[in-house]
Parts: C-alpha cells; structure tokens; sequence
C-alpha cells in the first residue's frame, strides 16, 4: 500500500491548473494508496521568526533550547515527522515570479535541518526522507528548455529539484502545464496535455 503525501502550493481552489491536474493524477492511483493533503494556503504554518531562528542555531550547535523554543521546535520536527512519513510525494506548484509561491519556500524552510531531513558528513548531503515524487508545474507562460538548454528564467524547477534531491527523494517524475494563460482554452488545454503523463505515472504506483 503506498502513501501518498499531497503538498498543494496554489490559493486558487478548483480554479487551479496544478491542483486541477494533481486531481487527475489522484483519480489514476490504485485504490490501494492512501492520500494525505496538505493545501499550504489553508494550512497556519508556525512564522520562522526569532525563536525558530535562534533554536535553529543552538540545535545546529548542540546547545540548550529554552522553554519557548523548545515548544517552537516541536512545531518543527512535527512537521518533519508528518512530512518523512510518505512512500510518494505530490507536489501541486504554480510559478510565481519565475520561482514557487512564498507559501511553499516557507514550509521548506520549517523543514529544512540538518539532522532531520539530511545529514552531512566528508562524502556530502544525505537526505533523510525517501520515497518518490511526482512534481506538477503549472506556469502562464511556456519555459520548457530550448535547444537542449533550461529556460533561463525557470527558478521554479531547478530550485525544487534541487531541494526534493536533497532530502532525499527519488525519483523526481517532473510534469509540466505550461501556457494555462493562453486563451479562453488555455488551460484546459495545458490540464489536458499533462494527463497521460500523470494517468501513468499514477497508475505504476503499487
Ligand atoms: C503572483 C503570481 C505570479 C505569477 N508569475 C508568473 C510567472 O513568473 N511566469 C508565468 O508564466 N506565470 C506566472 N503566473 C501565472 C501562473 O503561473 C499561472 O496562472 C498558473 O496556472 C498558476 O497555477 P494555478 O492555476 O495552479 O494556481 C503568476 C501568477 C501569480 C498569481
């Protein structure tokens, strides 16, 4: 039985491509997997403000947390736990600004801490989650790389990639709804053209 963990990055409900288009490949899993979601914009994530900050500090240095950041760091390594304990990852992201919605960066920087989602040691980065991930972009306009090379002004996936690699997670099944601006059409049309792509990537999970 796989779990799956659903992380969805748009505020736009219904009218979301990426959440639109996770639905398809949510419809496509076996009857087997178990989902659990996480919508980030209805979600009150703890603000990593001056205690998260300093109790990052002096767990990174072995120090003692004091009571009010001990409490603050169980909001962290809860949502660590939460987060570690999937087979497979969805990952509903829209492009904002070239990059991923301040949402999402937000919650990566309450999961990210040596010790519970990588380790490092003389060989480099080890994540500590593991599982596989199916990545839904979806973006106004199209950044699909040209002549072999990445679009210049793609800080969405290069970034996200690079963070779900860390951590630990592989594969990374990348899925692209471009242009849902282009017309009245646009995005149904972009929602359609991913669907294959999500129908089988959805259906090989067992
Ligand atoms: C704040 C904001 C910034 C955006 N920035 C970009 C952008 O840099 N490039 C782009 O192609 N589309 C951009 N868009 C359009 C969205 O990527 C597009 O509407 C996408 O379908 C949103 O995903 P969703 O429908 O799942 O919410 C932006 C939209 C918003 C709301």
């Amino acid at each position: 039985m796989t779990s799956v963990f659903y992380i969805n990055a748009s505020p736009r409900g219904a009218a979301s491509a990426s959440t639109q288009a996770a639905d398809n490949f949510l419809a496509a899993l076996p009857n087997t997997a178990t989902v659990k979601r996480l919508p980030l914009f209805e979600s009150d994530l703890p603000e990593f403000a001056a205690v998260l900050a300093s109790a990052k500090q002096k767990v990174m240095t072995g120090a003692a947390l004091d009571d009010l950041e001990a409490a603050e760091w169980r909001q962290i390594t809860a949502l660590v736990d939460q987060f570690t304990a999937a087979d497979h990852y969805l990952l509903a992201v829209p492009m904002w600004n070239f990059s991923i919605p301040y949402k999402l960066k937000h919650y990566i920087d309450l999961l990210t801490h040596p010790g519970l989602t990588f380790s490092r040691d003389a060989n480099g980065v080890h994540g500590l989650a593991s599982g596989s991930a199916t990545v839904i972009y979806s973006r106004g306009g199209d950044y699909s790389p040209k002549d072999g090379l990445p679009d210049p002004f793609d800080f969405q996936s290069p970034y996200l990639r690079a963070w779900l690699t860390m951590v630990g997670l592989d594969p990374i099944n990348e899925v692209l709804v471009q242009r849902t601006m282009a017309g009245p059409e646009g995005q149904a049309d972009a929602v359609g053209a991913a669907q294959p792509q999500l129908v089988s990537l959805a259906s090989a999970l067992v």
